[in-house]
């Protein structure tokens, strides 16, 4: 029935309404005219219901009916001709005789060979096997019928996954609703939703998923909880992915009742070494352990004046017998009391505790290095600890979650920004050494190594909270198979995949994707500042003070004259010196600095020439305006798909382009402010403090409103907003109009925080133009819940297009206040056609 409707719809042009959950592996019908001989069975070559070959057979069934809607039975044995068979290299030797597989297969390769309607998919081993079927799904969804014979195998055997999930249910920066994997301290006894992720990660080929925060809590492995996570293993084992842990350095003290953790004592490897025990007793294919420890008050060795290879090594003999690995996080830095003191460095860190320590790694630890020296920003340089460990196993750590990048509010595509770190040349000992050849394994010969990204899936439908966000999740598998895969390719596969073939939206996707990373760069922070967002709250909205003055060593060094970290070793703090010579010359040079590092190495006068021939304070108001200019863009792009996408969807990314649209203002004004504020620069262009399209709230005429001075100040248009004088205020705001007749757009701009939803109407001649509720953020319309204040996080904007105004009309607002949000309202723009303001 559900195939006939889909047929339905897509026969009369309607299309079905859904809900994301699917993801990319939705086998959507194919629009018609798109047809090639298929194979007439299914051959899979293991029929035990826990074997990734017998997911793979059953899923070329599913994604065979839903894409051409031909029902194919699944056989363990047959003819060869016309059927599609897939299984392991020996199970078909086994079957068949011999191998036709040409190419070698490394673990979890495989070998695709499509001749019409015969097809041979066949892994180095049953998780390979299945990544081929879903390969081959893939082409058949987009309708590629290629005949094709390849073999492809992994760049790096440590695919991982970090979800950063709580054991009471709530995700650390997760923007898409609770843990599916846990909630008040157990594993959830319902693992639907941990099955239907484990598919879409085999569908990218992620062989491991840490479930627990690096924040760990010792509970995790208390023996209840090693049960309940060996069902999540259970669940996950079909789909080739397998289960790793974060562990709490101090447990043995917690758990184990033991009066240390220091990891030299007897005890403590006891504790460790049947602890590992217990866990492989429950999940023999356990995968390994993720430590963050001596990080940001984690426990850890130095507690004991041990070092960090004591405390990784403690782990890697525990596991060894059992063939499982450590990952062992280099985020470790001590937070900096004083910013007064030049030489000191928060991005020294890593290499300064991590390389005298090379070598001293057992074989079965990688040490994972988030990408840049500091924590996710918009742009970083390459962490200088690739180029300093060269007999240790490294891995990348990136951060799919959106954390210090719009929080899957703003559309945010990040492969391109991966993609300068892992192309980066770090040329060690002189000879080429790109980032993505070193945490393989291959540049220094290790045995080990790869990648793990931060991925914070919760109940959402969506996953992440955005349907958009997705594509990165999509992205990063592929590209952890093979880093130089093209990031527009692998964007356009996800986007036929999770919308359909048609061009229009393959391309106007594309196009969004493509310009978003460049423009939320350019509207938050520029050449290097980092992100500029608030780090002592919420890590989303603009508050470029709070990086200054606070021991997390996050510093611009942003005073009236001048701005950036001098980084050098000539004056500096000597963070250059950290990179190999060629590349700690080009980063000592403020000559050889690319424009978009400057401000990470040097610290210059606002009126700095760049290369592009600005200076940097015009160019931080241009690029502010250009990158705002650009969000604009994206909703009507996306409005001109309408009818193209299911409503649902179509909906839920609009609303989030509005969103962004609005708070890439809120970015582009607040940073603008702040730094003419503290330079006294003006811009050249004239646009910075100057609004002539906007009333200010606090200009109006008030009744029951009274004006408020918005903490930081550069949130608020002119500093002040109004808020209703009590909690159970009605408050009203009148101005007569002096505009010149015509239609315009009307924008209000005001504050939606948590703890309340205020309502407003907004009345131009006692006619209502439009009326809303400040309600994005508690009726879990964001994902998350970003302020109680008003501030960068909770400013925001809504827009009623096309109101027709006299010269001489009255505006009025009404605003009612409830719970703990007083009806704040900052301005209201009234936009002839054309201008963003
Ligand atoms: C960031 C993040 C923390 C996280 C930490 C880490 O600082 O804000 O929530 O715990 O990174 O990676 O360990």
């Amino acid at each position: 029935m559900m195939l006939k409707l889909l047929h339905y719809f897509l026969f009369t042009g309607l299309v079905a309404a859904e809900n994301g959950r699917q993801a990319w592996l939705r086998y959507a019908p194919l629009p018609q005219g798109h047809s090639t001989p298929l194979p007439l069975s299914i051959i899979a070559l293991n029929s035990s219901t826990n074997s990734p070959v017998n997911t793979a057979g059953e899923e070329l069934q599913k994604g065979i009916q839903g894409i051409f809607g031909k029902q194919l039975s699944i056989f363990n044995t047959g003819k060869e001709t016309s059927s599609a068979v897939v299984g392991t290299v020996s199970q078909f030797q086994k079957a068949f005789g011999s191998s036709p597989v040409k190419d070698k297969l490394e673990e979890d390769g495989f070998w695709l060979n499509i001749k019409g309607s015969t097809v041979q998919i066949l892994g180095q081993n049953e998780r390979g096997a299945l990544y081929g079927a879903f390969e081959y799904l893939s082409m058949l969804a987009q309708g590629n019928f290629s005949n094709v014979e390849y073999a492809t195998n992994p760049v790096a055997p440590v695919r991982w996954i970090n979800s950063w999930d709580n054991m009471d249910g709530s995700i650390t920066r997760g923007f898409g609703g609770n843990s599916i994997f846990f909630a008040d301290g157990h594993v959830v006894s319902d693992l639907t939703r941990a099955s239907e992720y484990a598919r879409l990660l085999s569908s990218i080929r992620i062989n491991a998923v840490v479930v627990n925060d690096v924040n760990a809590n010792f509970t995790t492995i208390n023996p209840e909880n090693i049960q309940g996570v060996g069902r999540i293993a259970d669940i996950f084992r079909p789909y080739g992915v397998q289960l790793g842990l974060s562990l709490d350095f101090a447990s043995p003290m917690e758990l184990g009742n033991l009066s240390t953790y220091d990891p030299l004592d007897p005890g403590v490897i006891a504790f460790w070494d049947d602890i590992t025990k217990q866990i492989y007793d429950r999940i023999p294919d356990f995968a390994g352990y993720l430590v963050k420890a001596d990080s940001e008050g984690t426990p850890g060795p130095m507690v004991y004046n041990r070092t960090l290879a004591d405390g990784a090594n403690l782990f890697a003999k525990a596991i060894k017998p059992f063939g499982g690995i450590v990952m062992y996080r280099a985020f470790v830095y001590n937070q900096l009391p004083d910013e007064g003191d030049w030489k000191a460095d928060r991005a020294n860190a890593a290499v300064d505790f991590f390389q005298p320590l090379d070598g001293q790694f057992d074989d079965n630890v990688i040490v994972q290095i988030k990408y840049g020296p500091i924590d996710f920003q918009v742009r970083e340089p390459a962490s200088p600890l690739f180029a300093n460990l060269l007999e240790t196993n490294t891995a990348i750590e990136l951060q799919v979650a959106q954390e210090y990048l719009g929080q899957q509010c703003h559309l945010v595509y990040l492969p391109p920004l991966w993609r300068t770190i892992l192309d980066f040349d770090l040329r060690v000992q002189n000879q080429s050494s790109f980032v993505r050849n070193v945490i393989t394994g291959e540049q220094f010969k290790r045995p080990l190594g790869g990648s793990a990204a931060v991925v914070n899936v919760g109940l959402n439908d969506t996953w992440l909270g955005s349907h958009l966000a997705m594509s990165n999740l999509y992205a990063y598998g592929h590209l952890a198979w093979d880093w130089t895969s093209d990031s527009e390719e692998i964007l356009q596969d996800w986007t036929r995949l999770t919308f359909g073939l048609d061009k229009t939206v393959v391309d106007t996707i594309t196009q969004m994707s493509m310009a978003s990373w460049p423009a939320y760069e350019n509207y938050s922070g520029n050449l290097g500042e980092q992100t500029l967002n608030d780090i002592l709250y919420t890590h989303f909205g603009p508050n470029p003070q709070t990086l200054d003055n606070t021991p997390w060593g996050q510093w611009t060094r942003a005073d009236h004259t001048s701005i950036g970290m001098d980084r050098t070793v000539s004056n500096g703090t000597g963070f250059s010196g950290q990179y190999p010579p060629e590349v700690a010359a080009m980063y000592e040079n403020i000559e050889t600095t690319r424009d978009d590092l400057l401000l990470w190495f040097h610290h210059v006068n606002y009126t700095q020439k760049l290369k592009s021939g600005k200076t940097v304070i015009q160019h931080f108001y241009d690029a502010h305006y250009e990158g705002a200019e650009t969000a604009q863009k994206f909703v009507t792009m996306w409005q001109s798909l309408k009818g193209k996408i299911d409503d649902e969807r179509y909906e839920d990314v609009l609303f989030r382009q509005v969103f962004q649209a609005g708070h890439s203002i809120v970015w582009r004004d607040a940073i603008v402010n702040f730094y003419n504020n503290i330079s006294g620069i003006p811009d050249d262009a004239g646009r910075v403090g100057h609004h002539p399209f906007r009333i200010e709230a606090e200009s109006m005429e008030l009744s029951g409103y009274q004006p408020y001075v918005v903490s930081p100040f550069e949130a608020a248009s002119n500093s002040i907003a109004i808020v209703t004088s009590t909690n159970s205020t009605i408050g009203t705001a009148t101005k007569v109009l002096n505009f010149t007749s015509g239609v315009y757009d009307l924008a209000v701009s005001y504050f939606d925080m948590y703890g309340g939803n205020s309502s407003y109407q907004v009345f131009v001649n006692n006619r209502m133009v439009g009326e809303w509720v400040g309600n994005i953020v508690d009726i879990g319309k964001l994902g998350h819940t970003p302020s109680i204040h008003l501030d960068g996080h909770s400013a925001t904007r809504i827009t009623f297009h096309q109101v027709p105004i006299n010269k001489g009309d009255m505006l009025k607002i009404v605003g009612q206040a409830n719970g703990v949000e007083p009806a704040p309202l900052d301005y209201v723009a009234l936009l002839p056609a054309g201008v963003i303001d």
